[in-house]
């Protein structure tokens, strides 16, 4: 369960938005009650696809009154924190791959009053994040791995979340716990009962297979919170 009292952060991914009506899109999704805007940054490197830099979201932060969660798989991250942060960014989240220190651009991050955060790709162990603890606001659990939207969801990293959730509680750190990658109708309970406090949906929520309005949004975002 999310940390106690506390509803399911639902955070829509803008990857799998009709970037075309993208306006038409922030405006459905918040009205139906998303809370977060997760973007999916990527750069052709790290991982193999490529999509929004900076500049894309200084536009979105001068539409949207919603915290915009910034997934950064980019290799160095180290680079843009900066262009990210002053471009509106509410969470900056790196993988510790990307970086020869990510401590250090997890501080970078910090240094700019943005919340900070880590995130775990599938064959990531969870040691990882265990000499970050004192700095992060946030851990980011893929349950695919990370570069596309509409992948099959990964069961196994659900283990290193119960251990998160377990682990974060006993020492009250104020971390959140973010999962990415496949979540749906049918996986939400199971991540949710594991113990995450935010679930980031890209396909599901936004899928065309009806017209789309906001009841349509909101009925799917509810789905997500139902346990
Ligand atoms: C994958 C991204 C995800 C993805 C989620 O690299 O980090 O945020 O867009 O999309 P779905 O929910 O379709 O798996
Ligand atoms: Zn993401």
């Amino acid at each position: 369960m999310p940390q106690s009292g506390q509803k399911t952060i639902i955070a829509p991914s803008l990857l799998s938005a009709d970037l075309l009506n993208l306006q038409t899109e922030i405006d459905l999704i918040t009205k139906a009650g998303a809370d977060w805007l997760h973007l999916d940054i990527m750069d052709g490197h790290f991982v193999p696809n490529l999509t929004f830099g900076p500049e894309f979201v200084r536009q979105i932060k001068k539409i949207s009154q919603l915290p915009i969660d910034v997934h950064l798989m980019i290799s160095p991250a180290d680079a843009f924190i900066d262009a990210f942060a002053k471009a509106g960014a509410s969470y900056i989240t790196i993988h510790p791959e990307a970086d020869f220190h990510p401590h250090r651009t997890l501080q970078k991050i910090k240094s700019h009053g943005v919340k900070a955060g880590i995130a775990l790709s599938p064959g990531t162990p969870i040691e990882t994040v265990y000499p970050l603890l004192e700095i992060i606001d946030l851990i980011l659990i893929m349950t695919v791995n990370p570069g596309f939207s509409g992948q099959k969801f990964i069961a196994h990293p659900l283990e290193k979340l119960k251990a998160l959730r377990k682990l974060i509680d006993t020492h009250k750190y104020p971390i959140l716990l973010e999962v990415d990658g496949g979540v749906d109708k049918t996986t939400a309970k199971e991540i949710t009962c594991a113990g995450a406090d935010v679930l980031v949906t890209g396909q599901y929520v936004f899928s065309k297979d009806m017209p789309v309005s906001s009841d349509v949004y909101k009925s799917r975002i509810e789905d997500l919170r139902k346990q």
